[in-house]
């Protein structure tokens, strides 16, 4: 039944028994749900699987840090693997059913190198696709394969990551997956910042002005809010306001949010949304401010620091 909770998740490390575990739940006619992650689990990803809970009978995270996504001189090998943590704060949740947790092999089974890949189209160059080559045809072959085993009903993915949303969204269009794909809003700290893996990169100092890059998101949404159209201006002055504070800026743009194509001037704001990513100290952090919402919603703001 949608929204019950379960007793203590399951942990299924091969693609064999992750596919046993999904066909004796859909012999009984339980619909399934997909969070997938790369572990270091917190409030963002918890809510996700509240999400998937109230969308389908079975909620399946996975749990798989996926080395194809990450470039040259990224934090593949330093990426955060705590899954006694992950697992412990899985069973107090009592919201997922499942974790599936593979090794390499079974996610690659012809080794990453020489994996068959997903090669998405030109939005995955654009924005960190720009700075992070090949990282979005990374993240595409993942969920691919994920989909491919979990074969869930439904997928569920958090806004904070953007751009990797639109384009999981195209690929499930393109390929005719059936899959839904539902997000769920990003969690922040009462400080405005994002919740993310990677704010455990940032030192007390570096955390304490991390929040300013949601405020340069905040302060272009509602110059465009109140009439200003010039965005490359507006973008150009958010991007030296961070560097300022000492930020390095990877991009700080306004774009469609139904498809992330640039805007041509014609659009209302409720239709456009504000990205950046910016590396402070050791972290590149992402967020992105949807002119949609009017505000902060209290729901989406974690009392965690
Ligand atoms: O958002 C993430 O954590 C990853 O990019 C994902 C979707 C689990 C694919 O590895």
């Amino acid at each position: 039944m949608p929204g019950a909770l379960v007793p203590k998740p399951v942990v299924l490390h091969t693609a064999d028994r992750a596919r046993e575990f999904v066909r004796d739940r859909r012999a009984s006619r339980q619909g399934i749900a997909l969070v997938p992650t790369m572990g270091n689990l917190h409030e963002g990803h918890l809510s996700l699987a509240r999400l998937a809970r109230a969308e389908a009978d079975v909620v399946v995270a996975t749990i798989f840090v996926n080395p194809t996504q990450f470039g040259a001189g990224e934090d593949y090998e330093s990426y955060p693997r705590t899954l006694d943590e992950d697992l412990s704060l899985l069973y107090a949740a009592g919201t997922v059913d499942a974790v599936f947790v593979p090794d390499e092999g079974e996610i690659y089974p012809f080794g990453a190198d020489e994996a068959v890949r997903v090669s998405m189209p030109a939005l995955s160059r654009e924005l960190c696709g720009a700075s992070r080559p090949g990282h979005f045809d990374g993240v595409a072959s993942v969920v691919c394969r994920l989909l491919n085993i979990v074969t869930p009903d439904v997928m569920v993915l958090g806004l904070k990551d953007y751009q990797q949303l639109i384009v999981i969204k195209r690929m499930v269009a393109d390929l005719g997956i059936g899959v839904r794909v539902v997000s769920g809003r990003t969690m922040r700290d009462t400080d405005g910042l994002a919740i993310s893996s990677r704010n455990r990169y940032l030192t007390d100092e570096e955390r304490v002005r991390a929040p300013l890059l949601y405020a340069a998101l905040e302060k272009v949404a509602g110059a465009i809010r109140n009439g200003d159209g010039n965005y490359g201006a507006l973008q150009q002055s958010a991007a030296d306001e961070l560097r300022a504070s000492g930020f390095v800026p990877d991009y700080v743009e306004v774009r469609r949010a139904a498809d992330l194509a640039r805007p041509n001037g014609r659009q209302p704001p409720d239709e456009l949304i504000v990205l950046a990513a910016a590396r402070l100290g050791k972290a590149r952090l992402i967020d992105n401010l949807d002119l949609r919402e009017r505000e902060l919603a209290t729901s989406d703001v974690s009392a965690s620091t």
